[in-house]
């Protein structure tokens, strides 16, 4: 791999609707993964197509961490990590220090994609601000963290954000305003229909989307102190979960906005997918779903950069597989088969009158034919 382009096999690149064009599918998710200049620059030069820095706001003396800060849940041999909590906030490095590392990353890797994670309070001049400070870096895109689910909803920052439309179309409004480079609203899962929010960003302007940020859990009880997990001074607080376990929900929530960016927009906006991915098959699934792009996040945290290689390598035997020469071949050419129940129902029904038509012969006699008369004969006798 080059600079993350593929050197041989199916062509991996992709171009995002906003213009924003990557080497290959696949983005570090914000968080740990893109928390300074090292690790930034590791994931470029493993090959990641972009990387997404991890959230950051204006003023980070406000955002304290705990520890532990993390929970797993294993598979029933003990070993396997099938769900992640956090309980993690955005960076706690000064906004000075983060937008240094991306001003340097942006020099030394001009030609790769860096998109900054930014989040901020209901406070126009706050937003503006921050977009001022970020773009003056140099960074490609913003993503807008609408869906942080722990820590200052008191300020009605991330999910709070997230979860209320009036606000969000409000705020992505000003963010639109004064970006002038592409913006995606990252989706809280942690809400009844997540086709509403995504809707009211993308119609406030927003150039694309990214699904799911963690969803609401609790990891545990610990059975011997009765105290929940991840346990801080005998006390926990709800996180976010995320891991392999989410992957099935993440699809669904795709799904449903990549339904609505092909009602809406005729598929014409940016789609981020994210939610457990940890293989090439995995984030094949995404683009079934109308995904442009997909992220990862815990993935990279259990089994490091270098999960870019076989990522690529696993997606191009996917596309071998079934001749695909580009991602354009196969991206959303699963969506157009979901339907309600109701219309599964409506088909299952016919389609076992057919079969029982085709059992039971004819319903008259004018429908004997010349051609078909033994087959209709044998197709009414009983034994
Ligand atoms: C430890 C941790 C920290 C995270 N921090 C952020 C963050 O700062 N900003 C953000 O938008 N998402 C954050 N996320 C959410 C991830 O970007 C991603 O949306 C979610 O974890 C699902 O994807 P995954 O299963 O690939 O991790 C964090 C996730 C984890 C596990």
């Amino acid at each position: 791999m080059v600079d993350g382009r593929a050197a041989s096999g199916p062509d991996l690149s992709v171009t995002h609707f906003s213009g924003l064009k990557l080497p290959n599918p696949f983005v570090i998710g914000s968080g740990p993964p893109g928390t300074n200049y090292t690790v930034m620059k590791k994931a470029f030069d493993e090959g990641w197509g972009a990387v997404i820095a991890k959230t950051v706001s204006l003023d980070s003396s406000k955002v304290v961490n705990v520890t532990p800060r993390y929970a797993r849940l294993k598979a029933a041999d003990d070993r396997e990590v099938i769900g992640w909590e956090n309980i993690e906030l955005i960076s706690d490095r000064p906004l000075e220090v983060m937008l240094e590392d991306m001003a340097r990353l942006k020099q030394e890797y001009p030609d790769r994609v860096l998109i900054a994670s930014i989040m901020e309070e209901y406070e126009r001049a706050a937003w503006e601000q921050l977009i001022e400070r970020c773009e003056a870096t140099g960074v490609d895109a913003f993503e807008i963290n609408f869906s942080c689910p722990h820590g200052m909803p008191e300020r009605r920052m991330g999910m709070a954000m997230g979860q209320d439309c009036e606000l969000l179309a409000e705020v992505c409004g000003w963010i639109r305003a004064k970006a002038t480079i592409p913006v995606w609203a990252k989706m809280t899962p942690n809400i009844t229909d997540i086709a509403v929010p995504a809707a009211t960003s993308l119609a406030a302007g927003c150039e694309g989307v990214s699904a799911i940020n963690t969803i609401t859990s609790v990891m545990g009880v610990n059975l011997d102190t009765l105290r929940p997990e991840p346990c801080v001074e005998g006390y926990s607080t709800p996180g976010g979960y995320s891991c392999k376990a989410v992957r099935p929900i993440a699809l669904a929530k795709v799904m449903a906005i990549a339904q609505v960016i092909q009602r809406d927009y005729g598929g014409r906006r940016d789609l981020s997918g994210l939610g457990g991915v940890e293989t090439g098959r995995d984030a094949a699934e995404f683009l079934l779903l109308g995904a442009n792009s997909v992220q990862v996040c815990t993935g990279v945290m259990l089994h490091g950069y270098p999960l870019v290689k076989s990522l690529c390598g696993e997606l191009q035997a996917f596309m071998e597989q079934h001749g695909f020469t580009s991602v354009e071949d196969f991206r959303g050419a699963s969506l157009p088969y979901f339907t309600t129940h109701h219309e599964l129902v409506r088909m299952q029904r016919e389609a076992v009158a057919a079969k029982k038509r085709a059992r039971t012969g004819l319903a008259g006699d004018a429908d004997w034919s010349g051609d078909g008369f033994v087959r209709e004969a044998e197709s009414m006798v009983a034994n």
